[in-house]
């Protein structure tokens, strides 16, 4: 009569067992992906968000009116720092909108508020810090990185206005923002000075490039954007001559205007749509050819090669620069800035890149090597 009884004990400490071990194993899974975060962690992380994207407008606006290049300019004339009246004389502004932006740049850290006592306008002296001088207010500097703030706005505007609707229909939308444009154009300015032009044109085929260039090459940039590349290197290269295809119109402009700004004759800007899609179709045209950040948002990536590699001379060569990424969704996951570039896909690149019916859409971390 015993072993039905002992029969049914061990059944129900087995499964006692079991789901002891199967709680633990639910418990150290959601420890490993972080299913058990904490309400508050869930909500530091959403204001942690709303906080940047608020601080962001400040940078924009500061940025915006040159108040970062004033405050750099008064920063140099004396040490004891400057008060907001100062900053009001310096930029023509209005004390009190500047009162409340300069306390909220020291208070996010890009100013320093000296000690002292008094809370009056003439008894708060700020100081901004020569690395923050440098980062936001010296476009000479290798180190200046303020440009993108620039696109911010616009990319929060394209959120609000038509991402949603790109969701439902499966069409993004073209580069066609001239905020959009110009800060990629400041962006990019900085490495094309500091780093294409001085260290990776000279590296690439034991300097022969070099030499074309200094000698005379054809040279066609597609997806030229604002055409700080085509500026910069048509100024550098006097013998040299540049073609720059583009196929959004705000950037054409763009392009256009700088180029007549800068009064160079050796410097082109062409509508790639009307050069069959993407570049001039007559073949081994070009000594070198440079696609530099546009494959990802090329909505047909391919034809666009297809094209470049008819287009290039026998000995030509061709620069590609794109976003160094991994393949796949979890190799790109390990990488710590991935939640800003996948940001940037939706609101700008894969938007781009799927700007026509059938586009690829590869999007910023689509185009591993
Ligand atoms: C990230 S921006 C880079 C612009 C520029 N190369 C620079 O570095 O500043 C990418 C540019 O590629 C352009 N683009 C995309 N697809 C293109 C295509 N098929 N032909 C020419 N330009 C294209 C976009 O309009 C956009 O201006």
């Amino acid at each position: 009569p015993l072993l039905p009884l002992l029969r049914t004990l061990g059944a129900a400490a087995a499964g006692a067992a079991a789901a002891i071990l199967w709680r633990r194993w639910r418990e150290r899974r959601a420890q490993r992906l972080g299913l058990n975060v904490t309400t508050d962690a869930a909500k530091g992380l959403v204001w942690t968000c709303i906080g940047g994207a608020l601080q962001a407008s400040q940078l924009f606006l500061g940025d915006k009116l040159g108040l970062y290049a004033s405050m750099k300019h008064l920063c140099e004339k004396k040490d004891s720092g400057f008060t907001v009246i100062d900053l009001a004389a310096s930029t023509g502004l209005h004390v009190r909108w500047l009162r409340e932006w300069c306390a909220q740049q020291a208070a996010m850290g890009v100013l320093v508020l000296l000690d002292g006592e008094g809370d009056d306008d003439a008894d708060l002296c700020y100081i901004l810090p020569a690395a923050f001088a440098e980062v936001l207010a010296d476009p000479t500097s290798s180190n200046y990185d303020i440009a993108m703030i620039q696109a911010v706005p616009s990319l929060l505007a394209r959120a609000r206005d038509s991402i949603p609707e790109a969701f439902r229909t499966g069409l993004g939308m073209p580069y066609d923002d001239e905020n959009i444009a110009s800060a990629i154009d400041r962006q990019h300015t900085v490495s094309i000075r500091h780093f294409v032009i001085p260290k990776l044109l000279p590296s690439i085929a034991d300097g022969h490039v070099l030499a074309k260039l200094e000698s005379g090459a054809r040279v066609a940039d597609l997806g030229c954007g604002g055409g700080n590349l085509l500026i910069e290197m048509a100024h550098r290269f006097p013998f040299s001559e540049f073609h720059g295809y583009e196929v959004s119109d705000v950037a054409i402009e763009h392009a256009k205007k700088a180029i007549a700004a800068a009064a160079l004759r050796n410097a082109h800007v062409h509508d790639a749509r009307k050069a069959g899609g993407s570049i001039d179709s007559t073949p081994a045209r070009f000594d070198l050819i440079l696609t530099y950040d546009v494959l990802h948002d090329a909505p047909q990536p391919q034809e666009l090669m297809i094209a470049a590699r008819r287009a290039l001379a026998p000995h030509g060569v061709w620069l590609i620069a794109d976003i160094k990424c991994a393949d796949g969704v979890r190799a790109n996951m390990r990488d710590g800035a991935a939640k800003t570039y996948w940001a940037f896909s939706t609101c700008l690149c894969m938007a781009s890149a799927l700007s026509e019916p059938n586009g690829k859409g590869l999007g910023t971390l689509g185009f591993s090597p």
